[in-house]
């Protein structure tokens, strides 16, 4: 057994490693409390009760499954809020088009938990589906435009119905796109117009390669180029001269125009401003930038954690020279601008290592330091420091299992995603926390050491309950408001589901959620959802009131091969369809999915995408029974709404519309009454994916509540009709009187 599971392995002491620290200030983990203004609310930030009767987190776990479904839980509806080719409209009425292999997600709030903005990565293209033509040394000018216009970034307008399904508000002036060559963006920081550094200068053409980022405390968001090295040579993507007139694309240091560095960098974007203009921050250095994760407090300096994910990549953190202002959103503007970058040194050894045989052979805990990153390490800086420190040093001490996303607890943790790392025989990956020293978040050199903790390590539970299995491969990392952390895993596409490999029991990608509280080594993950086949989720992100979990799935049937005109060359057919069944084959497509509670009395929708499909259709036509009682009192009905019980004996979404009539009655000292005024008090949405009851719970609300008051005081009375606008669906009447 991996050391770090057993609990034998853990010393008493290590049983308090976290515990008692003090708050610390405004985390990533307050993320979802993220005011317009770009204010965060103190109140909001902290954990409401664990098992509240709406709790996310409180779900039957899934068994793996390699089917070429998305699915969540009991309980739980799944809707696809929007995909790859995807329109939406600015004000301008201009088209645009959702990119493709969408994978950071942030939510900014514009009314409350119902209405905001999506902030959306979008990583990389995909050839192969995009145009078919998979030759970097043979592109057309107009294939890579295709690319080229199908990565950056969205910013998204969206509303959560009333029936709770999320659909995107087009046109809006919100909406909008970041591309890789049309959309430039300026540089900040010591690099930037550096007559070093010609091939940065000031502005880069656009963004790419855009992996996870994170947020800001003054509502910006934070984008990470990370896989920037694979576009400008014709062995990749092919973005290279003769058929572009720029060498833009080419991974160089920046020593000429011919060398440029123009990606590879921390890019930030206002989404809640059309007009702004994107930076990138050489001032945090260039490397393939995974995320981002703050740690703020006023009027000190602001800390940014960031992994640089590849074999033996470091971590590291940027220390602002500006102080954090609340409010003070311009000047907090500049705050990315300057300071000092470090990287992480650890002790005994930054890599957990492994025999060919699985054993671990490295400490599960120890302590480490921030070094700090010199000008002209930051250009290429793994490269650079990996060079002046010498490579036994680096690997020693620097390197690290792959770090991916990097979170921070409310407490002040930082937690690191080590996805895996194949030169030490790390397979599965572990998560591992840290605290800095003091818990301070500034804290650096090597007087100031932090301790550092494997929280959790990937790999099979032999004996586990259904959905404890255990996690393979965590990369993206979000914390809730209770302190539970969701993991969402990263399998490569070639090793999923091969039943030679070690990773085969997890079956495909899937999110997973430990709950707070539990002790490093013996913390249990919870499935929470599966992905559909050859694909990962990503950006998993919460609404503030936690009822909403939007997730990317990324590259679905990503190794498909063979004709790419011919569905059969597709490995998987999701969204619209399933590889599996062979249902309705179409090409798979990268898509945001909104995750939703169902609340009681709540349209159920379907907890599986594609959703399942409707039974054959007979002459028979499908019924649709209205159950309500046939008197209710108005004041009841005031209180607390009319719950109507439908039966339905197929698939449907149904309307359910009341209607009232109010007649007769006086109000006490008015001459007239109120003659008969028919007014529609609600209409409720439900959605069923089988034969079976719905329940619907219809409110009066606004001005049509309004006016049932006064009429309630009048004396007057109501007719009151529940009818359905379902289609194809037929009911028997029934009329309700409400007294
Ligand atoms: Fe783009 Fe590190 O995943
Ligand atoms: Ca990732
Ligand atoms: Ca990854």
């Amino acid at each position: 057994m991996d050391p770090s599971t057993s609990p034998t392995s853990i010393a008493p002491t290590r049983r308090t490693f976290i515990r008692g620290i003090a708050a610390a200030g405004a985390s990533t983990a307050a993320a979802a409390s993220l005011g317009k203004a770009g204010l965060l609310a103190p109140a909001t930030a902290h954990a409401h009760p664990q098992h509240s009767p709406n709790d996310f987190s409180d779900f039957r776990a899934l068994a793996p499954s390699s089917a070429d479904l998305f699915e969540v839980p009991e309980g739980y509806r799944a809707d696809v809020l929007i995909g790859w080719g995807d329109p939406f409209a600015d004000d301008d009425g201009a088209t645009l088009r959702y990119g493709f292999n969408n994978d950071f997600l942030a939510y900014f709030p514009l009314r409350g938990d119902d209405e905001g903005l999506i902030f959306v990565n979008h990583e990389y293209p995909a050839p192969f589906f995009q145009h078919g033509n998979v030759d970097g040394a043979r592109k057309t000018l107009e294939q890579v435009r295709i690319e080229q216009e199908s990565v950056g970034n969205s910013i998204v307008h969206i509303k959560r119905g009333r029936d709770d399904v999320w659909q995107v508000v087009s046109p809006s002036s919100y909406n909008r796109r970041v591309t890789a060559h049309t959309t430039p963006l300026t540089f900040t920081g010591p690099l930037a117009a550096n007559s070093a550094y010609p091939g940065i200068g000031t502005v880069a053409p656009g963004s790419l390669a855009n992996c996870s980022g994170g947020i800001t405390p003054w509502g910006t968001a934070l984008s990470c180029e990370e896989n920037y090295q694979d576009y400008g040579t014709t062995g990749g993507y092919g973005w290279v001269r003769p058929l572009l007139d720029t060498d833009d694309y080419v991974n160089g240091d920046g020593s000429s125009a011919a060398r440029p560095a123009k990606f590879g960098w921390v890019c930030e974007h206002d989404p809640y401003d059309p007009s702004f203009t994107g930076a990138k921050h050489t001032a945090l250095g260039r490397f393939r930038h995974e995320n981002t994760a703050f740690r703020a407090r006023p009027n000190k300096p602001f800390v940014l954690y960031m992994g640089d994910d590849r074999n033996d990549g470091a971590v590291y953190k940027f220390v602002s020279e500006l102080p954090y202002r609340p409010g003070r959103r311009s000047e907090n503007l500049r705050i990315l601008a300057s300071g000092k970058l470090y990287v992480a040194r650890w002790e005994p050894d930054g890599r957990r290592r492994f025999d060919a045989a699985g054993t671990l052979l490295t400490a599960t805990e120890g302590t480490g330091w921030w070094r700090e990153v010199t000008e002209d390490e930051l250009v290429d800086t793994h490269v650079r420091i990996a060079s002046n420190v010498g490579a036994a040093e680096w690997t020693a001490h620097y390197a690290t299992n792959r770090p991916e996303d990097v979170e921070v607890g409310e407490d002040g943790s930082v937690w690191i995603a080590l996805t895996n790392n194949s030169g030490v025989n790390d397979v599965h990956g572990s998560i591992r926390r840290f605290v800095e020293h003091q818990n301070d978040a500034t804290a650096v050199g090597e007087g100031a050491p932090f301790e550092w903790e494997d929280y959790a390590a990937g790999g099979r539970h032999d004996g586990a309950g259904t959905g404890e299995e255990g996690f393979s491969s965590p990369d993206n990392l979000v914390f809730d408001k209770a302190g539970n952390l969701w993991i969402v895993t990263d399998i490569s596409s070639g090793t999923l589901n091969d039943p030679t490999r070690p990773q085969a029991f997890h079956a495909n990608n899937a999110v997973f959620m430990i709950p707070a509280g539990q002790e490093a080594g013996a913390a249990t993950a919870y499935r929470f959802a599966n992905m559909p086949v050859q694909s990962e989720g990503t950006g998993p992100y919460f609404t503030p009131d936690e009822q909403t979990l939007f997730v990317n799935v990324q590259h679905p049937g990503e190794n498909s091969s063979g004709d790419p005109s011919s569905t059969a060359s597709y490995s998987s057919y999701w969204p619209k369809g399933s590889k599996t069944t062979e249902r309705n084959p179409t090409k798979p497509i990268p898509a945001t999915v909104a995750i939703t509670k169902v609340r009681r009395g709540g349209a159920p929708g379907s907890r599986i995408v594609p959703a399942p499909p409707l039974p054959p259709r007979d002459t028979t036509p499908p019924q649709l029974t209205l159950d309500v009682r046939e008197r209710i009192s108005l004041d009841s009905f005031l209180h607390s709404g009319l719950t109507v019980r439908l039966h339905v004996d197929e698939a449907a979404t149904l309307d359910v519309r009341l209607r009232a009539t109010i007649r007769g009655g006086r109000r006490r000292g008015w001459r007239w009454g109120w003659g008969e005024r028919r007014i529609e008090v609600d209409t409720a949405r439900a959605r069923t994916d089988a034969a079976g009851g719905v329940i619907v719970t219809l409110r009066a609300r606004g001005r049509e509540r309004l006016l049932l008051r006064l009429a309630r005081r009048a004396d007057a009375q109501l007719d009151v009709q529940a009818a359905d606008r379902a289609r194809n669906v037929t009911t028997r009447g029934a009329r309700i009187v409400l007294t």
